[in-house]
């Protein structure tokens, strides 16, 4: 019998080769302001799907010739929607698991331009809005911010002839499971962490200044307190840094996470002098953050930029320190569900069995611009 569903991984393939294919978003407008596939047409025929009106797709056209995935929450009312746009002879499909699954997808973007010896791959957790890294020299490659399934992180590093050396966090993730001590277990490798006493599983402690060498290329830690008091940064070759939660291209991190309002102020604080000190490097240095508030396309195409731009972009880096931390804790978003479930989570190196994506449901929230 044909198939009624497609998966993640098999729409995540489409969508990367490029193959046409129209993504019919049929969630109601509110669910889609959290998150979207990128790309995707957006109708709401819910109350109709589910009263069973004679024709909830009546009068809408969709691009010919090439077929349609529904797109609901959960999967279940794309199902009906298939059903529905198949009577109209529409070559449907439903995605099977809805936006929780694809909760999972991901993509690939090469990190342009950089002059340095290392490869430097970001693996973009396209739904989500995680951005990983894998820094790969000879034949070595450290995965910095691992966000997607461990096999995914090794099926790339053979392919590009790397061995996984090293597996690295930037900080104690409150948004997502990191996936780094799981790949460390897959891959034979070390975790290295920033140096603090909140984890609670065995690593390599990193501090200010530390230098880790991959193949030909260097990774020198910068410690940037203020999104947690640990975070750390990563400068690939003096050319890259990756920021975790620190600086994104236009925005900074929030210090609230897990900490009190007293705490979060103090970390406000602290984020200042951080930033002050990134915003010194050379104007070219690439800022590659651990996140992004969008959806990613799938258009290979690095989330990232030059820091000179990032300071053109970002108004708060050129505030003083009392209007920097005034105009943060005045824009302090919502805080991500379960994110104290998750950090503890990731204090304990613990991965749940089964589903993540319950845990780590939404869009991540870890910038205010
Ligand atoms: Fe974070």
């Amino acid at each position: 019998m044909e198939s009624i569903d497609i998966g993640v991984d098999a729409l995540r393939d489409w969508l990367e080769s490029g193959r046409p294919v129209t993504v019919l978003d049929i969630r109601p407008a509110v669910e889609r302001e959290e998150w979207s596939i990128p790309g995707s047409l957006h109708l709401d025929p819910h109350v109709a799907l589910r009263t069973n009106a004679a024709s909830p797709f009546a009068g809408v056209s969709l691009p010919p010739g090439q077929p349609v995935v529904a797109v609901c929450a959960r999967g279940n009312t794309s199902l009906l929607a298939v059903r529905a746009l198949r009577e109209r002879g529409v070559q449907a499909l439903s995605l099977k698991g809805g936006m929780k699954a694809w909760s999972l997808a991901w993509n690939l973007a090469e990190v342009t331009p950089i002059r340095s010896n290392a490869q430097i791959i970001q693996v973009r957790r396209t739904g989500k809005g995680c951005l990983s890294y894998i820094v790969g020299s000879g034949s070595e490659a450290a995965v910095v911010d691992a966000s997607v399934d461990p096999d995914i992180y090794l099926r790339i590093a053979k392919e590009r002839g790397f061995t996984i050396t090293h597996v690295i966090d930037t900080h104690v993730h409150a948004d997502h499971l990191s996936r780094s001590r799981p790949l460390a277990e897959r891959s034979q490798a070390k975790v290295y962490l920033p140096a603090q006493d909140r984890t609670t599983y065995p690593f390599l402690p990193l501090k200010e200044g530390d230098t880790i060498t991959i193949g030909a290329s260097k990774i020198q830690a910068l410690h940037t307190p203020g999104h947690t008091l640990e975070s750390t940064s990563y400068l690939v070759d003096g050319r890259a840094l990756l920021t975790g939660d620190t600086l994104f291209p236009g925005a900074v991190g929030r210090p609230d996470l897990a900490a009190n309002a007293v705490e979060a102020r103090q970390r406000a604080h602290t984020l200042y002098g951080t930033l002050q000190r990134i915003i010194k490097l050379p104007p070219d240095t690439w800022i590659l953050p651990c996140h992004t508030s969008e959806p990613i396309p799938f258009d290979g195409k690095a989330c990232g930029a030059a820091l000179a731009d990032v300071i053109r972009q970002v108004e708060m880096l050129r505030a003083t320190e009392e209007g920097f931390v005034e105009t943060l804790l005045s824009r302090i978003p919502a805080t991500p569900p379960h994110h104290l479930e998750i950090v503890r989570l990731n204090e304990s190196g613990a991965f749940p069995q089964g589903d993540p994506t319950e845990l780590e449901a939404g869009a991540n929230r870890c910038a205010i611009s």
